[in-house]
């Protein structure tokens, strides 16, 4: 059989401001001599190239089933769903919850509908649906509700309590802490608006559309295609033969550059946070993990070797990784005996990440590592 030639490739698709960035190449192959020779266009030009489309995990499964099972433990895999479908939505049906004096108790109930809330201190109890459920409960569950759309296009209500798994309790929604309330919504939540809302979506979806307080076109969650992209060129092409042509971000392999546009894409990038908070690196950056990395010297003198997946399987559950194997990752270039990498004149076999990264504690007591690799003065 003749080598597959490839006349097209590098279609970059990038949407709503670079967020989703993946690249993919569309190989026409000709597999007898009797079907028609396809017309050869310049690699740059587009008009032939077949869009790829996107055809769902359980299609990707069929052939890496192991990533699917990893995937399908992690976080990216269970950050978005509606309450009605949702069994995270359970930990709130049948419960109240005190809000503090400025907003009052809360009341949630299970409809067939799904979650509503009803707020105690309202004589009425009018319950209001609770639409969406966000985070998969690693760290804390926050619920949404769409609203009408207003003039910054559409907007959402993020609900006023949250559930957070350090103290596996209720508490305030992060950032809603200093919030005082003037309207009815208000003491149910946060009305986000426009790009914030779209975003909010954007980042925890594979696909979907805030259209009339629905989301059309909605796939949940950080899936396979959100971060490969569209794959229904990949699956017929590894459907009609052994091994298909490369299908990834980037040309044949992941590399620095592309893979922390993608992680950063959600996980944020400097250009998400402000002057002051890059300069200062407040705690609120520990959450931000690429900003932190961005900083370490074993991103900035490793000449391009040092990134997301050094560490992470992207389709695995961090914390299912044993600290031994994240130790094994510093020693990888920290070896003692070496001229190459420096290693810790304190610790130089063990420790490495209590030291270096330390778990820092958050609003509601969640837990992020910190990502700036680096000597703590506390050490
Ligand atoms: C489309 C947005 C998006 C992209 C792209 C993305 N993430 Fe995430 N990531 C999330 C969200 C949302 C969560 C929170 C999941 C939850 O609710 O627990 C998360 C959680 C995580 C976690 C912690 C939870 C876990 O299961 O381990 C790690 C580690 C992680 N992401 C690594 C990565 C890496 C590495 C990349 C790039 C290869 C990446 N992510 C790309 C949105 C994204
Ligand atoms: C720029 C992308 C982005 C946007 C916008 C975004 N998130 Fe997230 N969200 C993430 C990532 C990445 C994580 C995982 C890291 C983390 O835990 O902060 C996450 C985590 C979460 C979690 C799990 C708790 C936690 O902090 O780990 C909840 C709940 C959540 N987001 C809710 C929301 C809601 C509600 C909105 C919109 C009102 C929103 N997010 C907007 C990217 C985003
Ligand atoms: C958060 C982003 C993200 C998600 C979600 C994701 N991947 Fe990946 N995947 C990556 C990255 C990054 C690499 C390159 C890893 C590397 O070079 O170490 C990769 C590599 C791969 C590879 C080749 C290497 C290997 O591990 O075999 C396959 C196959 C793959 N992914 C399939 C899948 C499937 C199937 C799913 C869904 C079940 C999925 N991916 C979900 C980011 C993702
Ligand atoms: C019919 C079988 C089949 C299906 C379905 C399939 N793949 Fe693959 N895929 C392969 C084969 C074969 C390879 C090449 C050998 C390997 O790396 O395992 C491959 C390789 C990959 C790679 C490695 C990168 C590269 O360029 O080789 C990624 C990433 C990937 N597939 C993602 C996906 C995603 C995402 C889906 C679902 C949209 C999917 N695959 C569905 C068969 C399949
Ligand atoms: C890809 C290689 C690589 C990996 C993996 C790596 N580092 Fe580094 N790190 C470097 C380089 C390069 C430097 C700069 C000094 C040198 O050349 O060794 C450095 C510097 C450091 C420093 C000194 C920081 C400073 O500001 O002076 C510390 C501390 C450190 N690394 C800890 C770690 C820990 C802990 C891990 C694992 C979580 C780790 N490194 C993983 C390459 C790496
Ligand atoms: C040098 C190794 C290393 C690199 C590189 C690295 N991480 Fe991590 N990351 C860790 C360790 C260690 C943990 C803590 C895991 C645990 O024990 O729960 C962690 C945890 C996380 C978590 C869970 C929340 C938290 O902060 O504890 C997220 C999300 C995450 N990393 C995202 C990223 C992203 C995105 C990148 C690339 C920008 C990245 N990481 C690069 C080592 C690394
Ligand atoms: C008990 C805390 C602790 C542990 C555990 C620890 N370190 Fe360190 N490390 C330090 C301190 C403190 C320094 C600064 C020492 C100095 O300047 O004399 C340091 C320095 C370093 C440096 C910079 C050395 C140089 O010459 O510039 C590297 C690289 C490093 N550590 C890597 C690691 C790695 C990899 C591990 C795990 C195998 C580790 N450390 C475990 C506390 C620790």
């Amino acid at each position: 059989m003749r080598r597959p030639e490839i006349l097209l490739f590098g279609l970059v698709a990038t949407l709503s401001g670079c967020d989703f960035l993946f690249q993919s190449r569309t190989e026409l192959t000709e597999t007898t001599g009797n079907e028609p020779v396809p017309p050869v266009t310049s690699p740059l030009t587009t008009s032939q190239t077949v869009t790829p489309t996107l055809v769902g995990k359980h299609v990707c499964r069929e052939c890496h089933e192991q990533n699917y099972q990893l995937h399908l433990h992690s976080g990216h895999a269970s950050t978005f769903a509606t309450t009605r479908d949702s069994n995270l939505a359970q930990v709130f049906a049948g419960k109240t919850a005190d809000a503090g004096p400025a907003f009052g108790q809360f009341k949630y109930e299970m409809s067939s509908d799904g979650l509503q809330v009803s707020r105690l201190s309202d004589r009425n109890q009018t319950a209001f649906p609770l639409q969406y459920v966000l985070g998969s409960g690693r760290n804390a569950i926050t619920l949404l509700t769409l609203l009408p759309d207003d003039e910054q296009g559409p907007a959402g209500l993020e609900h006023r309590v949250s559930w957070f798994r350090s103290h596996g309790q209720f508490g305030l929604t992060p950032g809603h802490v200093h919030q005082s309330p003037e309207s009815a919504n208000d003491f149910l939540g946060v009305t986000v608006h426009g790009t914030k809302m779209r975003e909010c979506v954007h980042c925890h979806t594979t696909s979907g559309e805030i259209v009339d307080q629905q989301i059309q076109g909605l796939i949940p969650n950080v899936n396979c295609e959100r971060c490969h992209g569209p794959g229904s060129e990949h699956v017929r092409l590894a459907r009609q033969m052994e091994t298909p042509p490369p299908y990834s971000v980037g040309v044949d392999k992941w590399d620095l550059e592309s893979e922390l546009q993608l992680c950063g894409s959600c996980h944020r990038l400097p250009r998400n946070v402000s002057i002051n908070e890059l300069r200062n690196y407040p705690s609120e950056m520990l959450r931000f993990q690429p900003i932190g990395l961005l900083r370490s010297a074993c991103y900035l003198e490793s000449d391009g070797q040092f990134m997301c997946t050094t560490c992470h399987n992207p389709h695995m559950d961090s914390a299912t990784k044993s600290k031994d194997e994240y130790i094994q990752d510093c020693r990888n270039c920290h070896l003692p005996d070496t001229d190459e990498h420096v290693a810790c004149p304190v610790s130089p076999t063990e420790g490495c990440i209590e030291c270096h990264m330390p778990p820092s504690q958050f609003e509601q007591g969640m837990v992020f590592h910190d990502h700036w690799i680096r000597i703590h003065e506390t050490d």
